[in-house]
């Protein structure tokens, strides 16, 4: 790497520091060459907004999981005051939706969207979108929700009210208030270290409190103070830290995350999947919530059956190591136990629950 690109690299890095942000190798390297082509344009200014517009997606678009906003309306019917975060709100299609399902439910909502990217919130404040944010509306929502400004489509002022727009990292940002609802839909995925994320996020929760991630995302770090809620599985509800999944020391066991939300025709698919051979079907994420399924059961033979499979396909994936430490534990057999977590702990060092696990063998050994 050249000296310019070496220095910029640095100046990168600190600036992702600064933000508690990740990003992949090659993500990194080729926004570097992308910047070192404008070198001579660049101010240390300029290198922020284009780390924090560059190295994360702002991909978002209106009733993105349809099926969750649908849900969050039947809930919205408990009760008429509602107060609402919604974390990585990008542009503010989320931030909108929400004021949409709030105001038809005839509910008193105030809505928060916070973004890292000073130039995304300012889009969310003027509400105008290309089709491509609305694309899946029908004609019929399109009309009522949208005034057409040429190409654009903009959220009408009735949607508009009740809603604030902070641009800032969640991280760092104060808050004075509480929230019933908090949306974090993939926004982990950035985070250099999740756990204190969810941790900010359980803090600024309600107790009865809800938060929403991503469908298909999978951070066992939430497990530990929320659960799923088997209705629409990317809520989680809070649960207190009494009964939080980490606080009873004694019963390590007892600790893996609860599966309960795995629904029959999850199963159902995947074991025909199995039976037929598909192996390169699998996708890691359901199967391993059927591995859960098998071990909190006691169907052990097929956890192990569904195992040998993924470690296979997914050789370096921490989850299946742990798994299959969590079935050795299962069979009494700590020796291949410890051998299988310690290798979980190399490929992912921040899941305390493989710690946990690995002591509670210490003290049976
Ligand atoms: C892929 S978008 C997701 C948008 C929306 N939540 C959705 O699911 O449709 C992720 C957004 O999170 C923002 N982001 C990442 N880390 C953040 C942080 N620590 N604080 C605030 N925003 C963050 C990024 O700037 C980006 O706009």
């Amino acid at each position: 790497m050249s000296q310019v690109n070496s220095k910029l690299e640095r100046q990168v890095e600190s600036i992702l520091l600064k933000h508690k942000l990740k990003v992949s190798e090659r993500t990194l390297k080729r926004f570097l060459n992308f910047l070192e082509s404008i070198i001579d344009e660049l101010t240390p200014e300029l290198i922020e907004i284009f780390v924090l517009d560059n190295l994360t997606i702002g991909e978002s678009y209106f009733f993105r999981d349809r099926k969750v906003f649908d849900f969050l309306k039947k809930v919205m019917q408990y009760k008429v005051e509602w107060n609402i975060l919604s974390v990585g709100c990008s542009r503010g299609e989320e931030v909108y939706s929400l004021s949409i399902i709030a105001r038809e439910s005839g509910r008193n909502c105030k809505i928060t969207g916070i973004d890292i990217s000073p130039q995304r919130i300012e889009e969310a404040r003027r509400g105008c979108y290309k089709f491509w944010s609305v694309r899946f509306l029908s004609e019929d929502e399109l009309e009522r929700f949208f005034i057409k400004n040429d190409d654009k489509f903009c959220i009408k002022s009735d949607y508009k009210a009740n809603v604030t727009f902070v641009s800032g990292n969640f991280l760092t940002v104060p808050f004075s208030e509480s929230f019933d609802i908090i949306f974090a839909r993939r926004v982990l995925l950035y985070a250099e270290n999740e756990e204190l994320v969810v941790r900010k996020i359980y803090s600024l929760l309600k107790n009865d409190g809800v938060l929403v991630l991503g469908s298909g995302e999978y951070f066992p770090t939430v497990l530990k103070d929320f659960e799923p809620i088997n209705e629409c599985p990317c809520v989680y509800k809070k649960v207190s830290r009494k009964s939080s999944k980490f606080s009873d020391e004694k019963h390590v066991k007892d600790k893996r995350p609860k599966t309960s939300f795995i629904s029959t025709q999850e199963v159902k698919y995947l074991k025909e999947a199995i039976a037929k051979n598909l192996e390169n079907e699998l996708a890691l994420e359901p199967t391993i919530r059927i591995v859960e399924h098998c071990l909190e059961n006691k169907i052990l033979s097929e956890a192990e059956n569904y195992l040998a499979i993924l470690v296979r396909k997914y050789p370096t994936h921490y989850l299946v190591w742990k798994y299959l430490g969590v079935l050795e534990l299962e069979k009494g057999n700590y020796e291949a136990a410890e051998k299988h977590l310690k290798k979980a702990a190399f490929l992912n060092h921040s899941d305390d629950e493989i710690w946990q696990l690995l002591h509670f063998i210490k003290g049976r050994k």
